[in-house]
């Protein structure tokens, strides 16, 4: 198989989408604050990014805050009837870009209507509830007001599926107590692995885990190692990151982050990258580095 079908796909909500789908939380300004540079080019990633088969899009109406779902629905808007679109509610932007929690039910609530309107949508494919951690990741907290608040605009058919983002083990099992979860959004990459018991467990239950950062985020990935396999595929370092989140596990879903036409077509090729057993193992030991 060639292109995106390269790397088949994984149910995610009443869809099973393409594994390499795409992150929109790039097509906002600097720090995801305020309108892109050039709104044209966005417009363009987005539409180049259906035409190559991407069914699967990741968003939230706080990045920029409200940057992408427009240029979302501007670009796409009647969208394609397969086209999954996935945005996450907890959080709200301070004047100075700065990320501040909006966990209340009620800020949920409006967040939904916020997203709803913005995308132009009677109904949102899946909701994410994003929990706001510390500054090292998830935290315990109980998630039960605002999932519970999630649950509830799902059965009003707000929302269709929910999911869960930045959360621990026992915060997945605490809201599959409240609602059926579809997805959970963490951080991690081949760098960052924390997450590996979590995707395994998940990937037992057939729910699609969606790794944030695959790239490294804000601060994208560097490893010799991860340059010596790309040179030896003749990929790049970045297709080989995504390339081994695809072979480590068939429930993960990619979202790679870009702004730019060029590293979109890297990343959607990275699709039909394979490595073999002995490079995934070299791969796997630059966590096993990291961690020393
Ligand atoms: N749930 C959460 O809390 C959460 C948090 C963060 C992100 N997310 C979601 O996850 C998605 C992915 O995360 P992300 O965008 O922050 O990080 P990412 O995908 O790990 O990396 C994006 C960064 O890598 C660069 N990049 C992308 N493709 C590249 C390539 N082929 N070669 C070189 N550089 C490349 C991008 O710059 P260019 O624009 O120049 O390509 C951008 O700076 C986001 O878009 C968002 O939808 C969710």
């Amino acid at each position: 198989m060639t292109g995106l079908s390269a790397a088949g796909t994984f149910q995610l909500g009443q869809h099973r989408v393409k594994r390499v789908g795409y992150g929109a939380m790039r097509l906002a300004g600097p720090r995801v604050f305020g309108p892109p540079h050039d709104h044209g080019a966005a417009l363009e990633v987005l539409r180049e990014a259906i035409a190559a088969g991407v069914d699967h899009i990741d968003t939230s109406d706080y990045y920029g805050p409200y940057v992408t779902n427009r240029i979302i629905r501007e670009a796409l808007h009647p969208y394609p009837d397969d086209l999954v679109i996935v945005t996450k509610v907890g959080a709200r932007r301070g004047d100075d870009a700065s990320w501040l929690p909006a966990q209340r039910p009620d800020e949920l609530v409006s967040a939904v209507h916020d997203n709803l309107r913005r995308l132009g949508l009677d109904v949102l494919d899946v909701v994410n509830l994003r929990l706001m951690g510390d500054a090292h990741g998830p935290s315990e907290n109980s998630l039960e007001p605002q999932f519970t608040a999630l649950a509830e605009l799902q059965q009003r058919g707000l929302i269709r599926h929910l999911g869960v983002s930045n959360v621990t083990t026992s915060q997945i099992a605490e809201a599959q107590s409240i609602a059926e979860v579809a997805c959970v959004q963490n951080h991690y990459n081949v760098i960052h692995r924390d997450d590996d018991a979590v995707i395994d467990a998940l990937a037992e239950q057939g729910i699609a885990y969606v790794p944030f950062f695959p790239l490294g985020g804000f601060r994208p990935i560097q490893s010799d190692a991860l340059s010596d396999v790309a040179e030896r595929q003749q990929a790049t370092p970045m297709q080989v990151a995504l390339a081994w989140l695809l072979q480590r596990a068939s429930n993960i879903l990619l979202i790679p982050g870009t702004s730019s036409l060029a590293h979109l077509r890297e990343n959607l090729a990275a699709a039909e990258l394979e490595l073999d057993a002995d490079t995934r193992r070299e791969l796997d030991a630059i966590a096993e580095k990291a961690a020393e």
